[in-house]
């Protein structure tokens, strides 16, 4: 099957006793033995209907997958990802994450002995120093969260095979419809399904793509020992949007492409990035390791923090708030949300600027969204 008809069809068998064309989610905790000891299906937290309903819709989209695990969010994925660790391993890290990856690997693991180095992942040579007899894992967004700066895939598995450690790449921005992780020689693919994957704002959820069984089932085993099973119901939810991830990303990259071809001939703005542009730094790498840009687009303002502040109090359309990817456009400051929790010099040492604007492009009218972008930007200058 190709990959717009897996998107509707896997995972999406009908329901047998009703022969209702959709399955439901199957609220349970638990399941009747057929004898003590025989079951297919043992517990709710281990295992559900719905979660394999939504891994093998995931799997199907996900090229060179050979399954996928669902977790409670992208958090609970990263956890999950982390256990396959052991004390006294290290993680080599991009040192452009989402500020809750790093708060989970330098607060909650350096305390179990799971040590995590920060350097930039463009810089290959560099980035290959880093690595020592401990490294186990190597771990990179692409786009990154809030930079939008592309990680060389390929690049990044070549050193990870030549270390022996596994490489991790969250392709949260991208999905499986804009990128391949696992094709390009990534192991493990990661997502926060609460973004474009669910789409509708409505839903936290997470998973992992593999092309190794071992390490699907080890993750899957975590999964039920640490508890961190998603609910059926948000499962059903998830697949649900999926089935329009195609189309959606369509008009979400449309869209980011006008706005950020928009923001270029703006002179309030002294930075536009997004990797579709021709002068994004990263543009060539972008096209071949991408098949579309997905909908972010971050903007560096020639404004002080107190206009930006006003000009997002401003917007009429776009609504001021954390997350991304759903139908609806959303816009985050990082320096004062999603990146609050970095210190001053890591925030400095990631390289995001206090005038930088991140904007989530919905699937609306594009006219409406720019228009309503000119206005605040007129009010904040008042
Ligand atoms: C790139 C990326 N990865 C992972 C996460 C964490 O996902 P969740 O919020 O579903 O736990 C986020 C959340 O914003 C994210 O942006």
């Amino acid at each position: 099957m190709k990959r717009n008809t897996s998107l509707i069809q896997a995972g999406q068998k009908f329901e047998p006793t009703s022969r209702a064309i959709i399955p439901p989610p199957y609220l349970t905790s638990t399941y009747v033995q057929e004898s003590p000891g025989v079951s297919r299906y043992e517990y709710g937290r281990t295992d559900n209907p719905s979660f394999r309903n939504l891994e093998a819709a995931i799997a199907a989209i996900e090229k060179d997958a050979v399954d996928s695990v669902v977790f409670s969010s992208g958090t609970g994925a990263i956890n999950a990802m982390i256990h396959l660790l052991e004390q006294g391993d290290e993680i080599l890290c991009d040192n452009n994450t989402y500020s809750g990856t790093r708060r989970i690997f330098s607060e909650c693991y350096s305390q179990f002995g799971i040590k995590t180095t920060y350097v930039d992942a463009r810089d290959f040579q560099d980035f290959a120093r880093n690595i020592t007899d401990r490294t186990k894992l190597i771990w990179a967004e692409t786009p990154t969260n809030p930079l939008l700066k592309i990680n060389d895939i390929r690049e990044l598995s070549k050193i990870a095979k030549s270390k022996k450690c596994l490489l991790g790449i969250d392709s949260t921005f991208a999905t499986p419809i804009n990128q391949s992780p696992l094709t390009l020689g990534a192991d493990l693919v990661l997502y926060s399904t609460t973004k474009y994957m669910a789409g509708h704002s409505d839903v936290i959820g997470g998973a992992i793509s593999s092309n190794d069984e071992e390490l699907i089932k080890k993750l899957r085993w975590r999964r039920n020992a640490l508890g961190l099973n998603p609910s059926p119901f948000d499962c059903w939810l998830i697949q649900r949007g999926l089935k329009t991830l195609s189309v959606r990303l369509q008009r979400h990259s449309e869209n980011a492409m006008k706005l950020a071809q928009w923001f270029e001939s703006n002179p309030l703005v002294d930075r536009v990035i997004y990797p579709g542009l021709k002068s994004f730094p990263q543009y060539e790498l972008a096209k071949e390791q991408m098949n579309d840009f997905s909908g972010m687009v971050s903007a560096v303002f020639k404004l002080p923090s107190e206009k930006i502040q006003r000009f997002l109090m401003s917007l009429q359309v776009w609504q001021c708030a954390e997350s991304l990817g759903g139908v609806e456009s959303l816009v985050d400051y990082p320096w004062l949300m999603t990146q609050s929790g970095l210190s001053e010099v890591e925030r400095i040492a990631s390289e995001i600027p206090e005038g930088m604007v991140r904007f989530s492009t919905g699937i609306e009218d594009v006219e409406d969204l720019i228009l309503d972008i000119e206005s605040a930007l007129t009010v904040a200058q008042e």
